[in-house]
């Protein structure tokens, strides 16, 4: 059967041999004595029937109230959605026994999240009687931040266009819009900022409110606030003042009118997202104010109605020493002075969401403060929807880094949440490739649970998504558990960043040089000369290690104890320095850029042989991805290794391939 992508993992294959012959043995009965009129309940019904219909090929039996006496030879599904012993915000409990299963919860939106676990365990081939488990989210916000722009183009989005319609709002809702949010809310998403962080003010009007409106009501039974980028100079954009001075009353009066306009067509709208003297972006800075200033100026106007998200991602053309130590610079010394209902939203790494990043230093450094992470779902330094790279490995990597201040980062942003940047446009498929669809699930599931392993993530996907079938699933989990490292050895190896062209961020170009800011050249990442290659962050150059903890700052400084996945990030090596591997540096570049193209080549190898396991039209259009990914693999590293060598006039070490 050709399958398009459309249904993403929610696709309720039936499944095979005896957990399908199980499912199938008796009529299924689903009900409740919960509100079934409460839209959330209403939901996670529906969601119920259409699953359980789709797995057992059964036609559900829907009732107002649960069976008192019981029933024999049916399968019972019920939930109860007012539990007084289990927890709020989301959590829920499933049992089963003898051929009835209970969805526990002490709200609906835990039913919710409790009736696409319960069809996650059955699409995974689960066997109904061993269904129990309890789960809550381990972060209380769990947010996509769509950079999607009014024109519908999506900045750094590879899917098509974007999947808001604000053409035709609020007039026309797309049923889009509607599979957009049961997509998010089976893996717990729970809020969704509908526009980029290079916001147009005018989408702060009164005509777009009514657009916004009409999704927050579509999304409410889903569970999904919305949330809105707005632009710091709006006050001057679209108020008619001459200035976005943060202490100027008429400011001030102005946002508390403007936040007012939203909460009165959006009663449970969750506030602001900013970007703030970041890439020209207007900010308090622009008055002589601080990011202090600026965001609690707009917290008070939105009270305790709701959030005011400020990115940390800074950078200025005035700081030349080292783009990776300005944030942390602005924000550290901010410590304590933002208002309870700020959030601080950091990037995963200092730089900007390359294939490997340290962790960001300001985990853990803003005791007082409540951060956020940021990850970016959609892949815009990691060969776009045309390469595979599973993301989860990357995101656990940093939520188990220790921050030797305050636990890991896990533990530091747990309290408050984790946004992605995400992946979807209006291709079929959502997402641009099927593979990428993994990346937009394993984000959920992480923020749900961040103990959660990628591997674990990876598998629940595959089974939901493309089959069960035991073996192709370990080679499809394989092949996502070595990618995102294979994107890493042949684009950035050894800590090396931001060698891609400018602009779009695709191919390789650390030759590029010439560019008016320094740091928007990658030669002013590599540093590659004569004698050596790396960015020197130690005490000898930028010192931006100092910006981490003692313990971690002393193991990375020295190059032979840092991690040397990190190497040249921190370090200016000499080509002949030797590694402690015994290899010198030179020749441990080049293995990694062969050993990126090896992994390349096992990942399209291992698809090859699954050609009986899976749907032709997915399998094609996999196959044709890794096609291109095979060929571009070998531009990055024949490209990048030529480079090298035009500066350094060093051989291709013995026995390496020659670049063709
Ligand atoms: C990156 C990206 C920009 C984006 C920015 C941001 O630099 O290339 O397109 O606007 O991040 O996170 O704000």
């Amino acid at each position: 059967k050709a399958e398009d992508g459309y249904g993403l993992w929610l696709r309720y294959a039936p499944p095979e041999g005896e957990a399908k012959a199980e499912l199938s043995r008796h009529p299924i009965v689903l009900a409740t004595n919960s509100q079934q009129d409460n839209p959330t309940i209403a939901v996670a019904m529906a969601e119920l029937e259409r699953g359980l219909e789709s797995l057992s090929g059964l036609d559900v039996d829907r009732r107002a109230s649960v069976p008192t006496s019981s029933l024999s030879d049916v399968t019972l599904i019920s939930l109860q959605c007012d539990h007084p012993q289990i927890a709020g915000g989301g959590a829920f409990s499933l049992n089963s026994s003898s051929s009835k299963v209970s969805i526990l919860a002490s709200e609906p939106i835990g039913c919710l999240y409790g009736a696409f676990a319960l069809l996650r365990s059955l699409s995974e081939g689960e066997p109904l009687d061993s269904i129990a488990y309890s789960s809550a989210p381990a972060m209380p916000l769990r947010m996509l931040n769509h950079w999607d722009n009014p024109d519908g183009h999506v900045e750094r989005g590879y899917a098509g266009r974007s999947i808001f319609d604000w053409w035709h709002l609020p007039e026309r809702l797309d049923q889009r819009m509607i599979d957009y949010a049961r997509a998010n809310a089976s893996i717990g998403i729970n809020g969704v900022v509908v526009n980029n962080v290079n916001a147009r003010a005018f989408m702060l009007e009164q005509r777009y409110i009514a657009k916004y409106k009409r999704l927050a009501d579509a999304w409410r039974p889903f569970g999904i606030r919305l949330y809105v980028s707005a632009r710091f100079s709006a006050p001057q954009d679209i108020g008619g003042l001459n200035t976005s001075d943060p202490l100027d009353p008429a400011v001030r009066a102005w946002w508390k009118a403007k936040a007012d306009e939203f909460y009165r067509a959006v009663p449970d709208f969750g506030g602001f997202l900013v970007k703030a003297n970041s890439e020209g972006q207007p900010g308090p800075q622009d008055f002589g104010r601080t990011h202090a200033d600026g965001a609690n100026m707009l917290a008070e106007a939105v009270g305790n109605r709701g959030t005011v998200i400020w990115r940390a991602f800074v950078y200025s053309e005035e700081d030349e020493t080292d783009r990776a130590k300005q944030a942390y610079a602005e924000f550290v010394p901010l410590d304590g002075q933002f208002a309870d209902n700020v959030i601080i939203q950091v990037k995963n790494g200092p730089i900007d969401f390359q294939p490997r990043e340290p962790y960001h230093p300001m985990f853990g450094a803003m005791p007082n403060t409540n951060l956020m992470l940021e990850a970016q779902i959609t892949k815009e330094y990691l060969g776009f929807a045309s390469h595979l790279a599973f993301l989860a490995p990357m995101w656990e990597e940093v939520l188990d880094e220790q921050t030797g201040r305050a636990g890991t980062v896990a533990e530091v942003v747990s309290p408050v949440g984790m946004a992605g940047v995400a992946n979807t446009g209006s291709d079929r498929n959502w997402t641009g490739s099927h593979f990428d669809q993994a990346n937009w699930y394993a984000f959920g599931r992480l923020a749900w649970d961040p103990d959660l392993s990628s591997e674990h993530i990876a598998r629940e996907w595959a089974s939901q998504t493309f089959t069960r079938d035991p073996q192709a699933n370990d080679a499809i989990v394989a092949m996502m558990m070595r990618s995102r490292e294979a994107v890493v050895s042949y684009m950035t190896p050894l800590g090396l960043a931001h060698l891609m062209d400018t602009g779009h961020h695709y191919g390789p170009a650390p030759w590029v040089c010439d560019l008016a800011r320094p740091e928007w050249n990658p030669c002013y990442y590599h540093r590659a000369d004569a004698e050596g290659i790396g960015f020197d962050r130690t005490v000898h150059g930028s010192d931006a290690l100092s910006q981490y903890p003692d313990e971690i700052a002393e193991r990375w400084d020295d190059p032979a104890t840092i991690d040397p996945r990190f190497l040249l990030w921190f370090h200016h090596v000499a080509w002949d320095a030797k590694l402690s591997s015994g290899e010198t540096l030179w020749e441990a570049l080049v293995a990694e850029y062969d050993r990126g193209v090896e992994e390349v080549d096992a990942m399209a190898r291992q698809w090859a042989e699954l050609s009986d396991a899976i749907d032709p039209q997915r399998f094609r259009a996999v196959s044709e991805s890794l096609e291109i990914q095979c060929k571009e693999a070998r531009w990055w590293r024949d490209a990048s290794i030529a480079y090298w060598q035009s500066i350094n006039g060093l051989p291709v070490p013995n026995g390496a391939r020659q670049p063709a």
